[in-house]
């Protein structure tokens, strides 16, 4: 059975308690963080964490992310904590960003997808904060959508794929980002950036300096363990993703040439773009401003996809500021099929 707790208006720390109650039962809570919702569960109980993985789908060896509310936390999950982390969590933290370092022994491998290393992050949310808190335990949590869905940001997204199979779900409305977390690798000089996420590369890179880019960040070549999460296909709705690039008055030519001829040939078009297309079988605008586009990008999907849509085009953005985690999830989706304009 599946408890639903609505919070959407309002914060309710007796509610909390009944969710962190579960966690330290061992059993699976979904609840919201200012980035997509997260599947969560006590990340020193290796029962638990077990049971996220079977819950998704999701390959054993792709580790998950520890979530803290408290900055000492971070010590007792990692074994060497760098100068780096520290500066870097009194800028950021609590928000989007996760931070890989050598993992303590109490951490169970199964956690960390075997890796000696452990991703840590502080959401700022105030569900999310509260629930750690009054759980007394570090959570783990990935996103809240069966393994290679796109990521929730409604609790509607997680009841649609958890409802029946998870104790319970903790509704928060709309998340504020809409895309992950970034992930930034510790363990390297310099730090290297594993996923593009709500933090953008630039606002890191003015306060540490220049940081590597993973390969596997902007195109499709996996060759590594140290990113297990890039090598599996992601966000993938059941239509055919196509991205759009290029000069963005181009782009919209370009869609609704590509729209004209494929509804010509019966072909059923849905369409997500910064602009209406009334012209579709389905379209979702996605705002103006990175930003925007940012939080309405896994809706989006999710929404085509239902719309039982054969074929989705994509208008590609910038990849400033949050353009990058963007475009990193659109071309994934894609499967790497793009239109250049
Ligand atoms: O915003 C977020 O990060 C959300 C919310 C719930 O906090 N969580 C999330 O988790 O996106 P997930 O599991 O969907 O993505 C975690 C990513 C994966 O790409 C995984 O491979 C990477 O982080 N990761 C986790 N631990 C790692 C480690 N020790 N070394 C390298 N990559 C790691
Ligand atoms: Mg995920």
């Amino acid at each position: 059975m599946t408890i639903v707790i609505n919070m959407r208006d309002r914060v309710d720390n007796r509610k909390i308690k009944i969710a962190a109650k579960f966690i330290r039962e061992g059993k699976l809570v979904a609840f919201p963080t200012e980035t997509v919702y997260g599947l969560g569960a006590d990340a020193l109980n290796e029962k638990a964490v077990r049971r996220i993985f079977e819950a998704k789908g999701r390959p054993a060896d792709n580790p998950l992310i520890v979530h803290i509310a408290r900055f000492e936390q971070l010590y007792e999950l990692a074994r060497n904590v760098p100068r780096e982390a520290e500066i870097l969590a009194e800028h950021f933290w609590p928000g989007p960003l996760t931070i890989v370092l050598p993992k303590k022994d109490n951490v169970p491998k199964t956690t960390t997808g075997g890796l000696d290393t452990v991703a840590i992050r502080m959401p700022a949310h105030e569900i999310a904060l509260n629930l750690i808190k009054a759980s007394g335990r570090p959570i783990a949590a990935p996103s809240a959508n069966i393994s290679g869905k796109p990521s929730p940001t409604l609790a509607e997204h997680v009841v649609d794929d958890f409802y029946g199979r998870i104790e319970c779900i903790i509704d928060g409305g709309e998340v504020k980002i809409g895309v992950e977390s970034t992930v930034l690798d510790l363990t390297t000089k310099p730090p290297t950036l594993l996923r593009p996420g709500g933090l953008p590369l630039e606002e890191i890179e003015r306060i540490i300096g220049r940081i590597k880019i993973h390969p596997a960040v902007k195109g499709k070549t996996v060759d590594i363990a140290k990113a297990p999460g890039m090598k599996y296909k992601h966000y993938a709705p059941n239509a055919q993703v196509i991205v759009i690039e290029g000069n963005r008055e181009k782009v919209k030519e370009k869609i609704k040439e590509l729209l004209k001829e494929y509804k010509k040939r019966g072909i059923k078009v849905g369409i997500m773009a910064t602009g209406d297309f009334y012209e579709a079988d389905a379209y979702v605008n996605l705002g103006n401003s990175e930003e925007e586009v940012a939080k309405n990008l896994f809706r989006a999907l999710r929404e085509l996809d239902k719309s039982g849509v054969d074929v989705i085009l994509a208008e590609g953005i910038e990849e400033k500021g949050l353009g990058l985690a963007v475009m990193n999830r659109l071309r994934k989706a894609a499967g790497y099929k793009i239109v250049r304009a």
